[in-house]
This record gives C-alpha cells, sequence and structure tokens, in this order.
C-alpha cells in the first residue's frame, strides 16, 4: 500500500557544539529531486492545514522548529506522525491524504517537493480522491 511507502527518514546530523547542521540532497536522502520549497509558519493555535492530496508529487516534511501532527490516509489506512525534530524528515508519497494539527507556537513546517507547484496536481475533494483511488 502507498502508505508503507510514506516513512520517517533520519537525516544526515554534524553534531558540533557551535550548532548541529543537517542538509538533504536530490535523490540521495529523499527519493526524488527537489524542484520547489516551501514553508508554513505563523500558524495560529487550534488550526488546522493540508486537507488535500496530490497526483504526482512527492515530498518530504521537516519541522524546521516547534512541532506537529500529521496524519496521512490512503484511503484505507490512516497513520498518525508527530514531528518535532529538525533532523528527521516525513516523506509522502503521491495518492495520499494528509492532514496537519497540533502546531506548536512559533513552529515552522518546510516541505521539499518534486515538482514546481501546479492547482491541477491537487485532489481537494475527499470523495473525488476516494474515487481515484478506486480506479487506481
Ligand atoms: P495549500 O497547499 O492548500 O496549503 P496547506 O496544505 O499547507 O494547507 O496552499 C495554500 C495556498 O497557497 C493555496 O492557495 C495555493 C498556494 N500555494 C502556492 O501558490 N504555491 C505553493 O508552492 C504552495 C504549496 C501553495
Amino acid at each position: 500500500m502507498p502508505l508503507d511507502d510514506c516513512r520517517v527518514i533520519e537525516l544526515p546530523k554534524m553534531s558540533d557544539p557551535r550548532g548541529n547542521l543537517s542538509f538533504v540532497e536530490s535523490d540521495s536522502q529523499v527519493p526524488f529531486a527537489i524542484q520547489r520549497v516551501y514553508y508554513v509558519y505563523d500558524v495560529p493555535g487550534g488550526t488546522d492545514r493540508g486537507g488535500h492530496a496530490h497526483k504526482n508529487l512527492h515530498q518530504l516534511i521537516i519541522a524546521m522548529s516547534g512541532s506537529f501532527d500529521i496524519t496521512l490516509d490512503d484511503g484505507k489506512d490512516k497513520k498518525k506522525f508527530h514531528l518535532a525534530r529538525s533532523y528527521y524528515g516525513l516523506y509522502i508519497c503521491p495518492m495520499i491524504w494528509r492532514t496537519m494539527d497540533n502546531f506548536s507556537s512559533g513552529s515552522v513546517l518546510m516541505v521539499l517537493a518534486s515538482t514546481k507547484y501546479a492547482e491541477d496536481d491537487y485532489y481537494r475533494n475527499y470523495d473525488a480522491f476516494m474515487n481515484a483511488r478506486l480506479v487506481k
């Protein structure tokens, strides 16, 4: 199932008394080439984000600061992840419905994505997503 392909990836961490350093390279720490980076910040307490799936997009989500929960749903099973460290990334493959919530104050959610933004890559309607899943 696609949900089994989604996983937490531990990123390299250069531990240093001056401050730690982690990195992500295309096709190395992530199983795709990175074409876009975006980030979500200043999230008011109690807010939900996400609520959509992507047809072809691969993503790695990292909590650059603070913490939040991500629930993944492949139309059959659901899995919840808590991200709280910037040396872990959650890899999300295509055709997974995701929601994010429980954002801590000051948290920053960064996404590395395999393509540039394209609204026609989204399923924003859960029933349409489920229908597409049944066809596949
Ligand atoms: P959306 O993906 O729905 O955010 P989230 O999943 O975090 O709730 O995007 C929110 C808005 O931002 C939507 O109008 C599309 C726009 N957007 C871009 O213009 N470019 C981007 O790279 C992204 C991710 C979103």
